[in-house]
């Protein structure tokens, strides 16, 4: 995967690859009826999420990176901790709040706007309208530009998924460019120039920077 080794820094999120120790809590979110059908997933057991943590992990034509909220951002933020995964990375504990992912097309299939696609999901509820999804797709966009090359997004998000598009369109600048109803999905796309580009990683704090994977560790 492209950002086996990788994390990124924003002004509030830590991103980093998805590893074997968020799984469990990775695996409880995606039990969430709500959660399923908004990103439209399909339950996995807890062996077959292991499974697919490192398919992510392998894969060369997708990534993921976790989300988490430092504790000592949380603590400025008004969240209540309780309940909770916290971890520890280099000495810094970080609660796991949602993902983001990059999916590249396959090189025959003809996609929006010849976009990559990209996504986001908050799972944890008491951190949304806090503007984490925001940060965290500006975040993704820097990195897919800047360490991937690519300049096109495309969000394929359900109809009825009020709060997604909002953030695409609203949040993001993304716009309309085609519904899919046999999908009940509409494809918002983006093109991201260097003005825009900068201007993501001021706002979001983009830092890029290496991660040893033995550096994370649960407590
Ligand atoms: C959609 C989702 C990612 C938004 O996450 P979030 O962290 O709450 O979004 P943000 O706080 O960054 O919102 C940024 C902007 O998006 C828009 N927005 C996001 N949620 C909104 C809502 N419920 N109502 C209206 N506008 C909304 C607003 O413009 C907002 O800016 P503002 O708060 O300054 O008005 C979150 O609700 C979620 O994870 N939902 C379930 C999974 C999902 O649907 N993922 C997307 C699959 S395509």
């Amino acid at each position: 995967m492209y950002n086996r080794y990788e994390c990124v820094r924003g002004k509030r999120l830590v991103l980093t690859p998805y590893l074997p120790l968020h799984v469990p809590t990775y695996h409880k979110w995606m039990t969430d009826a709500a959660l399923l059908a908004t990103t439209c997933s399909e339950p996995l057991t807890l062996d077959e999420e292991y499974e697919n943590q490192q398919s992510w992990l392998a894969s060369t034509d997708k990534l993921t990176f976790i989300l988490h909220v430092p504790m000592t951002v949380l603590s400025e933020m008004n969240v209540p901790s309780e309940g909770l995964t916290s971890l520890d990375l280099d000495g810094e504990r970080l609660v796991m709040v949602g993902d983001c992912n990059v999916f590249v097309p396959l090189p025959h299939v003809v996609e929006d706007n010849g976009g990559v696609e990209v996504e986001v999901m908050l799972a944890e509820t008491r951190f949304r309208r806090l503007g984490l999804a925001r940060e965290a797709m500006q975040l993704l966009i820097v990195y897919a530009t800047c360490r991937l090359g690519f300049r096109s997004f495309v969000a394929k998000i359900l109809e009825s998924n009020v709060d997604s598009r909002n953030l695409f369109v609203h949040g993001l600048g993304f716009r309309h460019f085609k519904n899919v109803p046999v999908f009940d999905e509409v494809h918002f796309v983006r093109y991201a120039n260097d003005h825009d580009v900068e201007t993501f990683a001021v706002t979001s704090g983009y830092s890029p920077s290496g991660l040893g994977e033995l550096k994370l560790v649960l407590p």
